[in-house]
């Protein structure tokens, strides 16, 4: 993992930015007004998005001497496979326009085969979930489903995952409608995207069934259509669907509160993801970091996987500290993308995982186990 920093050292620079203050200019800079505003933005004034990446300050490390460091073991377990690293790429719709071919996703997936972190597929993809999944090569991939009002398209979505090799889906709780955003609203070509993202959605058999005509000849009714079944608002009673039409681990994202995890525990869930969604939903709230302890004991034995402001390797093994299994990368890799494809975003992961080790090997944590042990202490 240090042959990123070990090669710097000898002058061999890197072509892409190692921090993330320069990355996020960089990236902005690549995708122009409109898509920054889409990525970067959050809701209302933006306080709980600031919040998530701002409260890692005041959770520190205690480092650990004496201890044989020399090998760093960062591998996983979950959902019954060994994942050689703690990192995943958290879901991102639209990523398709990040990159200038309009693929993103498809570059997306090639940086998850290239570097073994698995990609959370969204359901607002700009290619068809079959294509990312195959893309995705030996590396496993999770399906992230925004569930949609008629029963039959959402087993559809689920069903389609599967087939295509998904290991697990996640269900996205905190999305069904979009939360006040104001960059969206002053962003004028934002509509534009919608026909391109809904590509999952297109080449769906349930949905196209539900039109008089396919979405290539009539694609504003589509849209329409689109708009009008997007959103699920979905209870605890809805478990028992999901498990009813799929064999795959059930992962419940959006978790933040302990009584959540124990109702999800209670209906069956596999995993919790405890996240605000980088705060795009609601304002008002308190960062994941803070509440991630909570939901770690709250969870138990059951795997907690955790995003919403991750920026480093530094904040990715505090977040480990903390008790999550798996923690996901979200605006960092999409910037990635926008700087340099796949290789960008595998450029992104590579270095948080790079840091995550070297700050492992310093701090005298051999594996995610010491991490655990070595735990976090809130410093303000
Ligand atoms: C998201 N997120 C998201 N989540 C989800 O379940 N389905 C989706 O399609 C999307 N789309 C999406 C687009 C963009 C541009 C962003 C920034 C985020 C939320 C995402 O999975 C994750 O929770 C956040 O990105 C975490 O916050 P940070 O660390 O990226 O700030």
């Amino acid at each position: 993992q240090n042959e990123i920093y070990n090669a710097g050292l000898q002058g061999i620079l890197p072509d892409y930015p190692v921090d993330f203050a320069t990355l996020e200019a960089r990236a902005h800079e690549a995708l122009g007004p409109m898509m920054t505003n889409y990525v970067a933005g959050g809701c209302g004034d933006e306080h709980t998005q600031d919040t998530n990446a701002r409260a890692f300050h005041h959770w520190g490390m205690i480092p650990r001497m004496m201890v044989d460091c020399s090998e760093r073991d960062l591998s996983i377990e979950l959902f019954g496979m060994t994942l050689p690293s703690p990192l995943f790429m958290a879901p991102i719709g639209l990523n398709g326009e990040a990159t200038q071919d309009r693929h993103g996703d498809m570059a997306a997936a090639r940086a998850s085969a290239m570097t073994g972190v698995p990609l959370c597929v969204s359901t607002l993809g700009n290619d068809p979930m079959e294509d990312v999944f195959e893309a995705c090569g030996d590396t496993p991939a999770f399906f992230q489903l925004y569930t949609p009002r008629n029963r039959e398209l959402a087993t559809s979505l689920i069903q389609r995952a599967e087939k295509s090799g998904a290991k697990a889906i996640v269900v996205t709780l905190d999305t069904w409608l979009t939360g006040w955003r104001p960059r969206d609203l002053n962003a004028s070509n934002f509509p534009q995207l919608r026909g391109k993202v809904m590509q999952n959605y297109f080449t769906d058999p349930v949905f196209r069934s539900m039109l008089d005509k396919p979405p290539e000849e009539d694609p504003k009714a589509a849209i329409f259509l689109f708009a009008a079944i997007f959103g699920q608002v979905l209870t605890w009673e809805d478990m028992a669907f999901f498990k009813s039409v799929t064999d795959l681990p059930i992962v419940l994202k959006g978790i933040c509160h302990a009584e959540d995890v124990k109702k999800a525990i209670d209906h069956g869930a596999d995993a919790i993801y405890c996240s605000n969604h980088g705060g795009r939903q609601a304002n008002g709230g308190i960062a994941t970091i803070d509440l991630l302890g909570d939901v770690v004991e709250a969870a138990g034995d059951l795997p907690v996987l955790f995003d919403s402001g991750i920026r480093s390797g530094t904040d990715a093994v505090k977040a480990l500290a903390m008790g999550a299994r798996a923690v996901g990368v979200g605006r960092p890799y999409t910037y990635g993308l926008a700087i340099g494809g796949a290789e960008g975003a595998a450029w992104v992961l590579r270095s948080i995982l790079a840091e995550a080790d070297l700050l492992m090997a310093v701090n005298g944590y051999p594996s995610l186990a010491a991490v655990r042990g070595a735990g976090v202490r809130r410093t303000g």
